[in-house]
Order: C-alpha cells, then sequence, then structure tokens
C-alpha cells in the first residue's frame, strides 16, 4: 500500500510517501481502507518528536474508510461497511495511507460523507469528554479559552445545548462563526481576565482550556479558585502545578460512545462540524504546516487515493 511516512522527526520535510505492508489489526482492532484522513496539531507535534515513539512512523490519527480486516474479539462491524474512527495516542498513529489500523470507531450514518466523518473523531470524542470531566450542566457559564479552533466549536456547540451560558476567546476571523453558534466572544491575549468577568458578570463555572498554555492561575481564579472546575487539554505541567484535571493524557478515560452521539446530531442538524478545505493526500506537509502557522482557518481534511 501507498502511505505517508516519516523517516526522521522534523519539519514538513520529513514526510514522504513509501510502500508499505498494510497494517494487521490486533485483537479488538480494524483494518480500514482509508477513504479521508483528518489532520489535527497533534500530527506536526507527533512528526516533531514531540511525543517520542520509534521510526519510521505513519502520521494522521483519524480517518473514514471502509472495513477491510477484522481483528480478533471484534464483533458488530463487517467487512464492507463505512466507518469513521481512530487511533489512540502512544499506537502507531498511520491515518494517511491506504489501509489504517483503528483502535476505536462507529459506523457512519447514511448520506454522511467520508470527508465529513473524518473530520469528527478526535475534535468530537474531545469535546464531549471534557465537557462530562468537569460537569457541564444547565444554568453553568463556561470559559473555554483558547475555543475557536475545532475542539473549541463543538464544546461550545454541546455547551450551549446542554442549556449552559459560553463565553469563548477568538481572533477576528472566527469570531462571527462563534456568535452563531450561540457564543459570547472575548479577544485573548492581555486583559483576558477583564474581558472574561465583564462578559460573564455573574461568574464562571466552569473552563474548558485549549489555549497554548501558561495561562492556568489566571483560569483557576477566574473559575473561583476552585481547580476542579477547569480542565485543560493543552498544559498538562501547569495543571500538574495547580491540580487541575489535565485530559487526553495516559489513564484518561476517553469517550469512544461520543462519535456516534456527534455523528448522529452531525445527520440531523443540531451540532456543525464544519470542514475548512479538502486537499489531495500528497499535500499533507502543506496541511500541516497551515495548522502550525495559524494560517488554517477551520479544519482540513485529506482526501485519500483508494
Ligand atoms: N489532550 C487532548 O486530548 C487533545 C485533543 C485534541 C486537541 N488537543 C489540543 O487542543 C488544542 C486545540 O486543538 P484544535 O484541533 O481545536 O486546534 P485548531 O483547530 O488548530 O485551533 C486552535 C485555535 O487556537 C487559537 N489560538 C491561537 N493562539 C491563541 C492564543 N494565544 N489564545 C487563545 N487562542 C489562541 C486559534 O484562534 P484564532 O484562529 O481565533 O486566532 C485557533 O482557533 C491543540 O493544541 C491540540 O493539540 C488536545
Amino acid at each position: 500500500m501507498r502511505a505517508v511516512q516519516i523517516e526522521r522527526f522534523g519539519g514538513p520535510e520529513v514526510l514522504g510517501f513509501v510502500e508499505a505492508e498494510a497494517p494487521v489489526p490486533g485483537a479488538g482492532q480494524i483494518q480500514v481502507e482509508v477513504r479521508a484522513c483528518g489532520v489535527n496539531p497533534a500530527d506536526w507535534f507527533v512528526r516533531e518528536g514531540g511525543m517520542g515513539g520509534g521510526l519510521p512512523q505513519g502520521t494522521g490519527f483519524e480517518v473514514a474508510g471502509t472495513v477491510s480486516r477484522v481483528g480478533e474479539d471484534v464483533t458488530g462491524v463487517a467487512v464492507g461497511e463505512r466507518v469513521f474512527g481512530g487511533m489512540l495516542f502512544g499506537g502507531f498513529t498511520a491515518g494517511a495511507a491506504q489501509f489504517a489500523v483503528l483502535d476505536f470507531w462507529a459506523r457512519m450514518p447514511e448520506g454522511m460523507s467520508f470527508e465529513q466523518a473524518a473530520a469528527i473523531p478526535m475534535n468530537g470524542e474531545t469535546a464531549l469528554r471534557i465537557l462530562d470531566e468537569v460537569g457541564v450542566a444547565r444554568g453553568h457559564t463556561v470559559f473555554v479559552n483558547g475555543g475557536s479552533g475545532a475542539v473549541g466549536q463543538i464544546a461550545t456547540q454541546l455547551a450551549v445545548a446542554r442549556g449552559a451560558r459560553v463565553v469563548v476567546t477568538s481572533g477576528e476571523a472566527k469570531a462571527a462563526t462563534l456568535r452563531g453558534l450561540g457564543a459570547t466572544v472575548v479577544g485573548y491575549g492581555e486583559g483576558l481576565s477583564e474581558r472574561v468577568r465583564e462578559a460573564a458578570p455573574g461568574g464562571v463555572d466552569r473552563v474548558l482550556d485549549m489555549g497554548p498554555g501558561g495561562q492556568l492561575p489566571e483560569l483557576v481564579a477566574l473559575a473561583g479558585g476552585d481547580p476542579a472546575h477547569v480542565v485543560t487539554i493543552t498544559d498538562f505541567a501547569g495543571a500538574d502545578a495547580l491540580g487541575v484535571r489535565a485530559s487526553g493524557r495516559e489513564g484518561t478515560e476517553f469517550r469512544f460512545d461520543a462519535l456516534e452521539t456527534i455523528a448522529t446530531a452531525v445527520t440531523t442538524g443540531s451540532l456543525s462540524v464544519p470542514v475548512w478545505r479538502v486537499e489531495p493526500w500528497e499535500n499533507v506537509a502543506e496541511v500541516q504546516e497551515s495548522i502550525k502557522s495559524g494560517t488554517a482557518r477551520g479544519k482540513t481534511v485529506l482526501r485519500v487515493a483508494p
């Protein structure tokens, strides 16, 4: 099969196409013939060696495609079915390939495209997981720091649907989109706490942090001083220092049930998971760099040629 491979850790130049053996699904896994692969900030982070692991490595954490092999102990899914899903951190992440092995998946709803489905697994699972981890509920005011991106837009919609009020940070370009999702938007940067307090004069009950890091003391203060009311998916060191929950690392209880919930909500129109652009997978390096540099204006999905 054709696959994107990283021979050594580094910049976009280390991404290359190779001929490789198709990966074999182990117990509890399935192999899919990949049609689309979602791209995430984690992809360039892993490519640069941020997660370590052996070499060569693949790239890409989430895909949609057709089941081509089923591993031992797997029930409820058959060869030929259209599924979407992903790989766990620490595994061999190799979604940008003609065949990939998945650790978790769900059946694609009727009428959903492979490109749309491939945009859901990582961001959908993360958003639902963190909302539940800090118990976002009706009547809460939730502050989503760094929430103008893919995870934040889903988290915002899920929180609003629960009856929470959402205040979210955004740059100019995505502010109107977030307002359209029902959130109050504040700019990030200096003076953040003042702007949040002005937007939420009754106080903030819960904080979801997906910002660039280093802001947790300020965020805990915004949540009334209780670190249990804050969760971060980006600042693990800061979380350890303050007793804040760091979600997504080893020991996390992942919410794979989110895939079906989110896909159904997208199909019925109650949730929007927009795909900003679809690119041929040959453009994987440029796409990863657009995310790293912040020029990407939304979720990008790679179309993987059969
Ligand atoms: N631990 C986990 O389980 C887990 C899972 C998924 C993702 N993540 C991490 O969560 C983060 C968000 O992921 P994503 O997929 O949503 O990324 P994304 O779609 O690339 O969005 C990133 C957002 O960050 C915003 N941003 C940039 N600089 C900022 C600043 N100084 N303050 C506040 N916001 C700023 C950007 O806002 P503007 O465009 O408005 O400027 C952009 O919308 C990434 O770091 C990712 O690695 C962690």
